[in-house]
């Protein structure tokens, strides 16, 4: 088995974040100074994948907009002579080879995954949330595609959170208590539990290595919670799935409390440039 495409599901309607998203997509929230979805895409590269698909739908324009290059900014800033702008500007456009494909109507996250049939063909492939950014010392999709290669099988990032937050959550069914770094293998998952029922609080994190199995498995499940077609319930009947325990930081930029976080948190821990050094001082300030 060897990773080297990813997936980007970004056509959610983003309802948790609304006014904000009624015109402009959620995956396109900043956190700092880039887009939640640039720091997805980077994740990916950073993890040695250069084939991306992002699925898309109506009203995401502004994703491809954001990948693209763009003459006309990279002349103005040229003739400004503004040149580290114009570095970060074009990097954007060089991160990847990134295609994308739009899902017609909003059926949930495994209609979307759906999506990626054609361009992945029978690879295994990564799938990143486009509105989730992990933040830990080695890339989490890189961990698990080492995971995934090693076992030969579908590997997905578990967190362990509030046992209050599992009903929000796909949550695993495991047999042995995890050791850190490794993978363990996972018997079942259940997607959003009552408390009481739920098997463990390890919930998904919203990055997953997939084998080509998952197609087949999505075409045979039919609509669950939410009336959507839930891609846990897929994963479900996939022949071996392993956990991995995420060592980092995960923000799902969804919802405003984590969304503030992440810039907060971010702005931080990161020292990366002048703006940065101002937002620090400012949080500093604030939170002292
Ligand atoms: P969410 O579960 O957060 O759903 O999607 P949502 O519709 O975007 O947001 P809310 O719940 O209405 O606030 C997780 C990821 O899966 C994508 C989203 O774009 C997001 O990156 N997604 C979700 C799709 O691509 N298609 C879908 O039909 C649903």
């Amino acid at each position: 088995m060897e990773v080297s495409k990813a997936v980007i599901p970004a056509a959610g309607f983003g309802t948790r974040f609304l006014p904000v998203t009624k015109a402009q997509p959620k995956e396109m929230m900043p956190v700092l100074d880039k887009p939640t979805i640039q720091y997805v895409v980077e994740e990916a590269v950073q993890a040695g994948i250069h084939d991306i698909l992002i699925i898309t739908g109506r009203g995401k324009q502004a994703i491809e907009r954001h990948f693209d290059k763009s003459y006309e900014l990279e002349e103005e800033l040229k003739s400004a002579e503004k040149y580290d702008r114009l570095d970060r500007v074009r990097q954007i456009a060089e991160l990847a080879d990134i295609h994308y494909v739009r899902q017609k109507e909003r059926d949930g996250l495994g209609d979307a995954v759906r999506y990626a049939k054609n361009h992945v063909g029978d690879d295994a492939f990564a799938l990143l949330l486009g509105d989730t950014i992990i933040q830990s010392d080695i890339p989490c999709t890189e961990q698990l595609i080492r995971e995934a290669e090693a076992h030969e099988s579908s590997t997905i990032s578990l967190e362990r959170v509030p046992w209050d937050d599992v009903p929000s959550y796909g949550v695993a069914d495991i047999e042995t208590t995890p050791s850190s770094q490794s993978s363990f293998p996972v018997t079942d998952f259940v997607e959003k539990p009552a408390r009481d029922a739920a098997p463990s609080n390890l919930a998904i994190t919203g990055r997953y290595v997939l084998t080509s199995e998952i197609f087949d498995a999505l075409e045979s499940t039919t609509k669950g919670v939410g009336g959507e077609l839930q891609l846990t319930d897929a994963i479900r009947k996939l022949d071996s799935v392993r956990g991995v325990e995420l060592e980092g930081d995960r923000y799902d930029i969804g919802n405003i409390p984590s969304w503030l976080q992440a810039n907060i948190e971010m702005a931080h821990h990161h020292d990366d440039g002048e703006m940065n050094a101002a937002v620090q001082n400012l949080i500093e300030e604030q939170f002292a």
